[in-house]
């Protein structure tokens, strides 16, 4: 039988690219952006703005805000965004910005 989570899919499908901070993903397409980030090896998200300690998702729920980023200007939650091919993302703000 087949899983219903997108979290245990990341290998099937169509595959398309990214940039994160200019180095480019090959991410599946729909997939929760934050699980692909992470499945890709992606292991910093953002920097906190009071001790620059590094984050990376935590709650994978639209709750702890550890996994923002920025794509093409906007600040996102990646774990409530669907992978697109094309997509420009970086570290919120330079990195060291959102709620600690
Ligand atoms: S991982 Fe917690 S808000 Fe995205």
């Amino acid at each position: 039988m087949k899983p219903v989570s997108p979290f245990l899919e990341l290998e099937e499908g169509p595959r398309v690219s990214v940039t994160f901070d200019g180095a480019t993903l090959d991410l599946p397409e729909g997939a929760n952006l934050a699980a692909a980030m992470l499945a890709a090896g992606v292991d910093v998200f953002r920097h906190t703005p009071v001790s620059g300690a590094p984050r990376a998702p935590y709650c994978m729920m639209g709750a702890c805000f550890d996994c923002l980023v920025e794509i093409e200007g906007v600040v996102r939650q990646a774990c409530m965004v669907a992978v697109k091919g094309g997509m420009d993302i970086r570290k919120p703000h330079g990195g060291d910005d959102g709620p600690v």
